[in-house]
């Protein structure tokens, strides 16, 4: 019988895998998990019923109050609601707000996998160029005003303004005000995938975008994958009142209730015991210091004709190779020296990105970052 996998991650013997956006198994606090879930079951056995569409009032107030404590903003639970992981939301929110043939703007490079989804829905999607300062707002109002005019208004944005995938660059705050007030204006809804946010290694990142006007024109997605685990699949969804109230009075919300309910009410135990604040302090500390080893061994090892920007946060260093070398051809050589990442070409949606290539701190042990980085010097070195 073939053995078919647990996880989605596939590891090739011999070759150390720089190219998984994934969290090392090691760092996953499944002890203080499995503690939680028999405390979520204590608490109440409606752990295990069908659940209210929002999530269980337990997760949701608790979220509420966190919000208020480190942000400073005051959202009522009107604003919220539990999510499947970001993933499952976004595939929610094109069920719920888009048509097929709709025209959905998405900031280039982006997160590869957010297209996938949205091309699931029959969208079209319109590229917005990005520099180091985040997305583009003058290319965003010309491309805007070109599709208003052709009679595709877009519906929606898509941005990962905060320690990006892939870039790790976050949008600077005059750029995130700018955006949020021409979004106001022109009626476009912006998705903010604030997937990162947790995971700041030098200072807290900037403001979110949904913060600067609570319930205006953003929708804000968080989850729990990246700073609990993500095999949970949790998050949450931060919007205008009628957005949540479409979300929960969908369908399939009301067929099968709250989205994870179990894994909810094992979360809001986990941030009720005081759980949640000690572990993303110490994830941080790891991260962080994976992240200098990798910065490390990049400029140890590489020739000074690449370029990166050092992330401040999240998973990953997006790296600029000379122009005349591209990434994706290389890397058959680069697997056979034993070193795999991702090709910038997949985290463009129209085109570009030949000469980038994604790193990802997170997965493998410092050991493995740093000979990971020696072996991708070795192919280098022959083009
Ligand atoms: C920017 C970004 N958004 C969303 C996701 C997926 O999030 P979730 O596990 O909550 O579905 C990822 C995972 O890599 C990501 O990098």
């Amino acid at each position: 019988m073939t053995l078919l996998p647990d996880i989605q991650l596939t590891r090739r013997p011999g070759i150390i895998e720089l190219g998984w956006g994934h969290p090392d198994m090691a760092l996953l606090p499944g002890a203080a998990l499995a503690q939680a879930a028999t405390l979520a079951l204590q608490h109440d056995s409606a752990a295990l019923a069908y659940g209210a569409e929002q999530g269980p009032g337990w997760l949701i107030t608790q979220l509420c109050t966190r919000f208020e404590q480190m942000e400073g903003i005051t959202p009522l639970p009107e604003h919220l609601c539990i999510t499947g992981g970001i993933s499952q939301a976004l595939d929610m929110l094109c069920t719920l707000l888009t048509r097929p043939g709709d025209v959905i703007l998405v900031e280039s490079p982006s997160y590869h996998l957010a297209p996938r989804i949205f091309r699931d829905h029959g969208l079209t999607l319109a590229p917005v160029p990005c520099d180091e300062q985040g997305i583009r707002l003058d290319l965003l109002e010309t491309l805007h005003k070109t599709l208003t005019l052709q009679g595709r208004q877009p519906r929606l944005l898509y941005t990962v303004p905060t320690f990006n995938n892939p870039t790790g660059i976050s949008l600077i705050s005059e750029r995130r005000s700018a955006l949020v007030s021409f979004a106001q204006h022109t009626g476009l809804t912006i998705v903010e995938d604030d997937a990162y946010r947790e995971l700041w290694f030098d200072a807290p990142p900037p403001t979110p975008l949904y913060n600067l006007t609570p319930a205006g024109p953003v929708i804000r997605l968080g989850s729990f994958s990246k700073v609990l685990a993500p095999g949970l699949r949790l998050g949450w969804m931060l919007a205008a009142p009628e957005i949540v109230r479409q979300c929960t009075g969908s369908g399939l919300l009301d067929s099968g209730g709250g989205i994870n309910h179990f894994t909810a009410h094992v979360v809001a135990a986990f941030l009720a015991a005081g759980m949640l604040e000690p572990h993303s302090a110490s994830l941080r500390s790891n991260y962080r210091r994976r992240r200098d080893l990798l910065l490390g061994a990049l400029a140890r090892y590489l020739p000074n004709t690449c370029t990166w920007i050092p992330p401040l946060g999240g998973f990953f260093v997006w790296l600029r190779l000379p122009p005349a070398v591209h990434s994706a051809a290389l890397l058959p050589q680069a697997e056979a020296a034993g070193v795999a990442y991702l090709p910038g070409v997949y985290c463009y949606t129209g085109g570009g990105g030949e000469n980038y290539l994604r790193l990802a701190f997170s997965l493998l042990s410092p050991d493995d970052l740093e000979e990971g980085v020696r072996r991708l010097a070795t192919v280098l070195a022959h083009t």
